[in-house]
C-alpha cells in the first residue's frame, strides 16, 4: 500500500458514451451542443477504413453545413495545426468532431487553441498554459490506444526541431467521447497491437508515476487488467466485438488515469523517438516499456506486483511478481507481433540527442526513479545492444 499522505483535486470534464451503435447518438448530442458549423478533423486512413461516412451520413441529417479537413498526418505536426486552424476559422467553425486514433483527435485540441487564441501552436506548450477554450470538441476514437477522447493534453511535433512537445489543460478535453468499439473492429492487427502497447502504457505509468492519486491509481490498475486479458485476442480476432470494447474500455481508463497523474520515462523516450523518425507511438512505447520498467524496478516492487495481479499473474513473493510483470509485458509485445526497437533504425549518432530530448520531457520529473540524461543513454545503448 501507499503509505503518503494523498492531496488532490479531481475533475473529469468529458461525458463519456460508450457502447456498440452508440455512434448513433451523434445527431443528439449535435442538437444538445447546438453547434451550426461543425468541422470535422480526421486522417486519411479513416477515409480509407470507410468510417468518415458513417460520421457524415448522421451529420448531414442533422447540419448540412459543415467542412471535413482530412490531411492529419501521424505524429500531427505543427503545420497541420496551422492548416486547420485557418481553415476552421474561415469557416466559422463552432464545434469540432475529432474522428479517428490520438493524432486527429490531438490535432483537433490544437486546432481548438490555435483557432480561439493565435500565434503559433508551440507557445501553448506546457501545463495550463492559457484559460478556457471556447470552441467544444466532439472525440470519436476509432483506435483503443491514444486515450485522448477523455485526456487533457495533445501532442503535437514542432517539424523544424523535430521535437514532440505537449499541451495539457483540463480546457482541451473533449467535451463528449463517443466511444464506439464498433468503429474499432477494422483497425488491422499491427495498428491494434501498437496502439494497444500505448494504452498500456499509459495504464502503467499513469498508475506508477510519482504524481498518481487513488483515483488515477484505479483506473489505471483496472486499465492493466481489461488491455492484458483482452489485446492478444484484439490483435488475433479483430471483429471479436468484445474483446474491442475492453480495449476500448480499457484505453479510456488508462487515459483517464494518466491525465490525473502522468505519463513517464517510457513516453519521455517515445516522444523523442518519434520526433526524430517520425515512428508510430505505441511502437515506440512498446519496444521501451520493459527496459523502463526493469529500470524503474527497485522503486516499483509494490505497485510493480500490483500490476502483475491485475494481469492475472501468480507468484510468491511482491519481488517476483514484479518481475514477472516485467517479463509479461515483454512476452505481450512479441505474442502480438510487434517488433523490437532495432526496427526502428535508430542511429548510434542520434543517441544522445534523445537521451536529451527525453530528459528535457515535461514528464520526466513524474518517473517513479529519478532519471537524468546519463540514465537515459545508458538504457538507449542497452536497447540498441540487443
Ligand atoms: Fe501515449
Amino acid at each position: 500500500m501507499n503509505s503518503r499522505m494523498y492531496d488532490f483535486s479531481f475533475i473529469l470534464p468529458t461525458r463519456i458514451e460508450f457502447g456498440a451503435g452508440k455512434i448513433k447518438k451523434l445527431p443528439d448530442i449535435l442538437k444538445e451542443v447546438g453547434a451550426k458549423h461543425p468541422f470535422i478533423v480526421t486522417d486519411p486512413g479513416i477515409v480509407k477504413a470507410g468510417i468518415l461516412p458513417v460520421v457524415e451520413d448522421l451529420l448531414k441529417a442533422v447540419i448540412p453545413d459543415y467542412i471535413v479537413f482530412s490531411e492529419v498526418e501521424a505524429n500531427p505536426k505543427d503545420k497541420n495545426v496551422e492548416e486547420g486552424a485557418k481553415l476552421a476559422k474561415d469557416f466559422g467553425a463552432d464545434l469540432l468532431i475529432a474522428v479517428g486514433g490520438g493524432s486527429p483527435i490531438d490535432c483537433a485540441k490544437a486546432i481548438s487553441i490555435l483557432m480561439t487564441l493565435g500565434g503559433k501552436i508551440r507557445d501553448y506548450e506546457g501545463r495550463n498554459n492559457f484559460a478556457t477554450l471556447p470552441i467544444p470538441l466532439i472525440a470519436v476514437p476509432t483506435t483503443a490506444g491514444t486515450g485522448s477522447e477523455v485526456t487533457f493534453s495533445s501532442v503535437i511535433t514542432d517539424s523544424s526541431e523535430k521535437f514532440k512537445f505537449s499541451i495539457r489543460a483540463e480546457g482541451i478535453a473533449p467535451k463528449v467521447a463517443l466511444a464506439d468499439p464498433e468503429l474499432t473492429v477494422t483497425l488491422p492487427p499491427m495498428l491494434t497491437a501498437a496502439t494497444g502497447m500505448d494504452a498500456l502504457t499509459h495504464a502503467i505509468e499513469g498508475y506508477t508515476s510519482l504524481l498518481a492519486e487513488p483515483i488515477a491509481e484505479a483506473c489505471g490498475l483496472y486499465a492493466v487488467s481489461l488491455i492484458s486479458k483482452n489485446i492478444r485476442r484484439a490483435v488475433e480476432c479483430g471483429e471479436d466485438l468484445g474483446a474491442r470494447a475492453n480495449m476500448l474500455a480499457g484505453s479510456i481508463l488508462a487515459g483517464i488515469s494518466f491525465s490525473h497523474s502522468d505519463v513517464a520515462s517510457v513516453h519521455c523516450i517515445a516522444e523523442a523517438l518519434g520526433g526524430k523518425y517520425d515512428a508510430p507511438h505505441g511502437l515506440c512505447n512498446s519496444v521501451v516499456l520493459s527496459e523502463i520498467m526493469e529500470y524503474n524496478l527497485p522503486y516499483c516492487v509494490e505497485k510493480y506486483s500490483e500490476i502483475a495481479k491485475s494481469m492475472g499473474l501468480s507468484f510468491s513473493t511482491k519481488e517476483e511478481g514484479a518481475q514477472m510483470a516485467t517479463a509479461e509485458v515483454k512476452r505481450m509485445a512479441k505474442d502480438i507481433g510487434l517488433p523490437s526497437f532495432a526496427s526502428l533504425g535508430v542511429k548510434m549518432e542520434d543517441l544522445e540527442e534523445i537521451a536529451k530530448n527525453s530528459f528535457r520531457n515535461g514528464s520526466n520529473s513524474s518517473n517513479p526513479r529519478p532519471m537524468s540524461e546519463k540514465d537515459y543513454l545508458t538504457v538507449l545503448k542497452k536497447l540498441m545492444s540487443q
